[in-house]
Parts: structure tokens; sequence; C-alpha cells
């Protein structure tokens, strides 16, 4: 919050500056009370290493916002190069996004996707506003990573990293 009277940059600009910003693609995933829910998130970071932390910023109008934030804990997928199609699936579709995905049971029963770079299990540790998106902050239970190359995404665009090794 502000006490600021100073008007707020427009959104086109925000849009376009923060497009800028070269990210990886992450699926987020929580157990629901009617079974696993799902979002591709771009809004991932690192927060801590003393406790492990990370955070992830779910939009509020997501239909399973709630979910995210009620939840004892979540999933996070850092996709791969090749998974272009599960990022459409967990931020287009509709219908049900694990279709066809043999889901594993993590701890506190957090769901988790086979496959990518890298997965995380987390306890949720807090909850943060921020404007029309929550700051779901993370306790890491366990991380597990698999070699590849990362999906990027840039200037509203899917993009593969040049330099890969
Ligand atoms: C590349 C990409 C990155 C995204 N990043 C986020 C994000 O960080 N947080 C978020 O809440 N939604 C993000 N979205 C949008 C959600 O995936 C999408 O709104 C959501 O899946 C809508 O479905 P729902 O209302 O059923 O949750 C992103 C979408 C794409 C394609």
């Amino acid at each position: 919050m502000t006490n600021s009277h100073l008007p707020g940059v427009e959104p086109d600009d925000f849009k376009a500056a923060l497009g800028r910003w070269a990210s990886g693609i992450t699926v987020v995933t929580a157990p629901g009370p009617d079974g696993p829910v799902g979002l591709t998130a771009s809004a991932f970071s690192s927060l801590s290493l003393h406790p492990p932390l990370v955070l992830v910023c779910i939009g509020k109008a997501s239909y399973h916002h709630e979910n995210f934030i009620d939840a004892p804990g979540f999933g996070v997928h850092i996709l791969d190069a090749t998974q272009e199609e599960v990022s459409n699936t967990f931020a287009f579709t509709h219908e049900d996004r694990f279709a066809g995905i043999e889901v594993e049971d993590g701890p506190l029963g957090v769901p988790l996707l086979p496959g990518g770079l890298a997965r995380l299990a987390c306890e949720r540790y807090e909850v943060v506003e921020g404007g029309d998106h929550s700051i779901l902050v993370g306790r890491v239970l366990v991380a597990e990573v698999s070699d590849g190359a990362p999906l990027a995404w840039w200037q509203g665009g899917y993009r593969r990293l040049a330099d890969t090794p």
C-alpha cells in the first residue's frame, strides 16, 4: 500500500516494460476439494534459502484462486522446452486439465506431474496480498531435478534459449 497520490503507470506501458522480462514457465498444482487444480504461471521466484521459500503469484480472477490459497501445499513444475503443450493446457483449457496425465501424490496431497526440468513440493507458508494477485509463499519440502533445456516466455511468446548446452 502507498500513501502517494502520484498517478500509476498506464497498463499498456506496464505490460510493454514487464514483457521485456524473460522468465521460465511453471505449472502450479494444488489439491482441491473436487480433485487436483493446476495453472500455468510465469510469476514464480525463488525467495529464501533459510528457510527454503519460493513464491508464485496467483490471479484472483483464476477460477481456482481460493483452492490454491486454501490448500495445505502446492507443487511447482518448471517446464522444459518440449512442454509448450502442457503450458497451453494449464493456461487455456477449461476441461479437465489433468486428463491423460499420470499424476503422482506428493506430500500434503500435492499433485505432481511427470516430466519437466524440476518439480517442487511445497507446504503453504504464507499468503500475501498483491493487488489483483495473491502471492503464495511456500516452504519447499522436496525438490527433484532432470536434465534438459527450459521453456522460456518473453514478450508474449514461447522462447527457447539459443545457448542451452
Ligand atoms: C505464459 C503464461 C504465464 C502465466 N502466468 C500466470 C501467473 O504467473 N499467474 C497467474 O495467475 N496466471 C498466469 N497465467 C494465466 C493462467 O495460466 C490462466 O489465467 C489460468 O490458467 C486461467 O484458468 P483458470 O481460471 O481456470 O485458473 C499465465 C498464462 C500463460 C500462458
